[in-house]
């Protein structure tokens, strides 16, 4: 088995993640051992322990994402400044409630490793760059220094929820640029097929968000890696959007959290979204938070 399948990104979003094991288990025939997780298994979406529990259970290596750590520290004076914006520091309080109930999740959570590493590759949450850190690969500067960082041929990332690949390109003088393909570039590039990697040059792969897309296409994204023919291929499922709104309205967390934040969003409601109504603002937060705003 030279496959691997890399996801990230997960966020409480267990109608995502389900549908998206289904999907590399009984359609792509990946089994779990040759599954990766890149972190952020909570953070945003309710189905916390779920989540954690099916990582778990399936014994999926995964990395830390900022959210597990913030979730998990100790220190809860320090773990609100690793997030900054304020519906993340609301779905953290939440989370960490909830993981209180949890400690065996909680402590799972704790031991979680920063990067991971295979023969051909490695894995990490933001950046090779800052490993255990929470900075993003935004830029081409950032792409560089991660590329300059990388031991392997190619890194997988997650983190900014944005698909895209950057490919190390030597400049005549020597020095490391980057070219930035989005899946749109990939697409024109490679139609259907999967995108080669070329021998000898480094890539690093932004593998995108199964719980919460910020790309404008609110499907889970995932990466399936070919370690023998040298491809990866972003793959995108549907998922049931509406049990996600339903069960973000009616939890604990939407009658808490979301009416105070409510307040903060209500002069913006859409009517629908993505064919969708919208006429709650649980609602309203659940489609943000979808769309990562
Ligand atoms: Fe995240």
């Amino acid at each position: 088995m030279t496959r691997f399948a890399f996801l990230s990104d997960i966020h409480g979003n267990l109608p995502a993640l389900d549908t998206v094991l289904a999907k590399i288990k009984f359609e792509l025939k990946i089994p779990a051992n040759n599954i990766l997780c890149l972190g952020d298994i909570v953070g945003y979406y309710p189905w916390i322990t779920e989540c954690v529990s099916t990582i778990r259970d399936l014994e999926i290596r995964t990395v830390a994402g900022n959210h597990d750590i913030a979730s998990s520290d100790s220190n809860p004076k320090n773990v609100f400044l690793t997030l900054s914006n304020p519906i993340a520091q609301e779905a953290l309080k939440f989370t960490r409630l909830v993981l209180e109930r949890s400690p065996d999740d909680l402590e799972y959570l704790k031991s979680l490793p920063s990067i991971t590493r295979g023969n051909s590759y490695e894995a990490v949450h933001n950046s090779p760059a800052f490993v255990g850190g929470f900075e993003y690969v935004t830029t081409p500067d950032d792409a560089i220094k991660a590329i300059k960082a990388m031991q392997k041929e190619v890194a997988f990332i997650g983190h900014t929820h944005q698909p895209c690949v950057y490919k190390e390109h030597k400049k005549d003088d020597g020095e490391t640029d980057v070219r930035y393909y989005d899946l749109n570039d990939l697409a024109r590039e490679t139609g259907r097929k999967p995108f080669k990697l070329d021998p000898g040059v480094k890539y690093l792969v932004n593998i995108g968000s199964v719980g919460q897309s910020r790309d404008s296409n609110p499907q889970a994204c995932f990466v399936v890696f070919d370690d023998e023919k040298k491809t990866i291929q972003y793959y995108r499922v549907d998922y049931d959007v509406r049990e996600v709104q339903e069960a973000v309205r009616s939890s604990e967390y939407g009658k808490t959290t979301f009416e105070k934040l409510a307040k903060v969003y209500k002069k913006e409601m859409p009517k629908e979204h993505n064919g969708v109504p919208v006429s709650t603002v649980g609602d309203f937060l659940a489609v943000r938070l979808e769309q990562g705003n």
